[in-house]
């Protein structure tokens, strides 16, 4: 049987230096655990539009479907700021989850006790924080139509539309409900019904997606205004947060910072089961390129390097693998051992990017 195959798309910014750290962690399992990868790497963002003129290109796309799981590290930067919008580094990054349809974003956040002290709310309210995000991916005001600048009379007119069918929510609140039931088994639904039909209709089927195939899962519903405050307020009320794409966008953001910093949050977008039962995924960290920090060897490799290791989990079975390495990550968190990130106003000495790989790479090698 061939190896499984993953396509590595490091991107922009401190998305290579963070993928570096990902690829020893590849090469571990290859040589450690006999669990080798098919690894290609390719471009996507403001380096693929530097070398194609596009921020992806169709046979980058095709590899991509073709994956077995798609890893990536960051797009975007000032350089392209002022790019066609069709031609900016994010489009690629939308492409990619709007072709292979990766509806389901799933953002955990957890407080590594190491980190309680750090993060900007006080430790009683973040530490054993373990919730997950489920962020809809493919649709929502991120790709309704109509779009777009135009002239009305003497000004201009920007335009994003909000819009959800039926089905693109039941997936998704599926997706989320299933994942309670492998965890605290309590689901809670976030939009603003108040406000805006797509809202009231997002209510009424996650409503109708629980009470048919789901009642022994806990379902709440929340403004996600108020689910914002919450999340500040009292975390640990919440164990997994369906939402949509936008909404979804802000909140990872803002639970990142109960993790203590958005070095630490990763990602997988997955869609539909393929021929083989897992699904299409694509991993990559909540964070984006940093251009602030980018070359400097200051980035957190950690939130990349969980990316993988919910590869492990949802591509290729590997749970105790996976939490070989998130159990790796927790040790050098609690040995001590900080990127600059991680460490408050105060200082203290910082490691580079390349120094907190290596750490994880020995105890995983001090795990066997
Ligand atoms: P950002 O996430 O890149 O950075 C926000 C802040 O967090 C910065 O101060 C940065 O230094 C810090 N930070 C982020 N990741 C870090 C890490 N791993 N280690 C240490 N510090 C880290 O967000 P931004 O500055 O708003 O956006 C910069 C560019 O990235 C934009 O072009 C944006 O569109 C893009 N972006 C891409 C993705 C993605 O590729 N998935 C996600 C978010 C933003
Ligand atoms: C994220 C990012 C992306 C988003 C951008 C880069 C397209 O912020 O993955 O959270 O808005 O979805
Ligand atoms: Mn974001």
């Amino acid at each position: 049987m061939s190896n499984p195959s993953l396509l590595i798309l490091a991107g922009d910014g401190i998305g290579p230096e963070v993928m570096n750290e990902v690829k020893k962690i590849i090469g571990w399992y290859g040589e450690k655990r006999d669990l080798a990868f098919d690894v290609e790497e390719d471009l996507v963002g403001g380096i693929a539009f530097d070398t194609h003129g596009t921020p992806l290109t169709d046979a980058t796309m095709e590899k991509a479907q073709n994956a077995d799981a798609v890893l990536l590290g960051a797009v975007g930067g000032p350089k392209y700021d002022t790019l066609d919008f069709s031609q900016k580094p994010e489009r690629g990054l939308l492409r990619l989850r709007k072709e292979m349809d990766l509806y389901a974003n799933l953002r955990p956040a957890q407080c590594f006790d190491a980190l309680a002290d750090f993060s900007s709310l006080k430790r009683d309210v973040v530490a054993g924080l373990d919730i997950v995000i489920v962020r809809e991916l493919t649709s929502g005001v991120y790709f309704g139509e109509p779009r777009g600048v135009h002239k009305e009379g003497n000004e201009r007119v920007g335009i994003n539309t909000q819009r959800y069918t039926e089905s693109e929510i039941a997936r998704v609140a599926r997706s989320a409900f299933e994942l309670a039931r492998r965890r605290n088994n309590k689901v809670c639904s976030m939009e603003k019904a108040n406000v805006m039909e797509s809202g009231v209709l997002w209510r009424e089927v996650v409503t109708e997606i629980h009470q048919a195939e789901y009642p022994d899962v806990e379902l709440s519903h929340m403004y996600a205004d108020a689910g914002a405050m919450q999340l500040c307020r009292w975390p640990k009320q919440f164990d997994v947060i369906v939402t949509d794409n936008l909404f979804g966008d802000l909140l990872s953001d803002a639970a990142a910072m109960l993790t203590g910093s958005l070095g630490m949050l990763p990602s997988a977008s997955l869609g539909a089961p393929m021929a083989n039962g897992r699904p299409k995924a694509l991993y990559e960290p909540v964070h984006g390129s940093a251009p602030d920090i980018a070359g400097q060897g200051k980035a957190n490799p950690i939130a990349c390097i969980l990316s993988f290791a919910m590869a492990l989990r949802y591509s290729f079975d590997q749970g105790a693998e996976a939490e070989r390495l998130e159990k790796a990550v927790e040790t050098v968190l609690a040995d001590g051992l900080r990127t600059a990130d991680l460490l408050g106003p105060e200082g203290g000495s910082p490691i580079s990017t390349t120094q907190m790989g290596d750490a994880i790479v020995a105890v995983l090698d001090a795990s066997l």
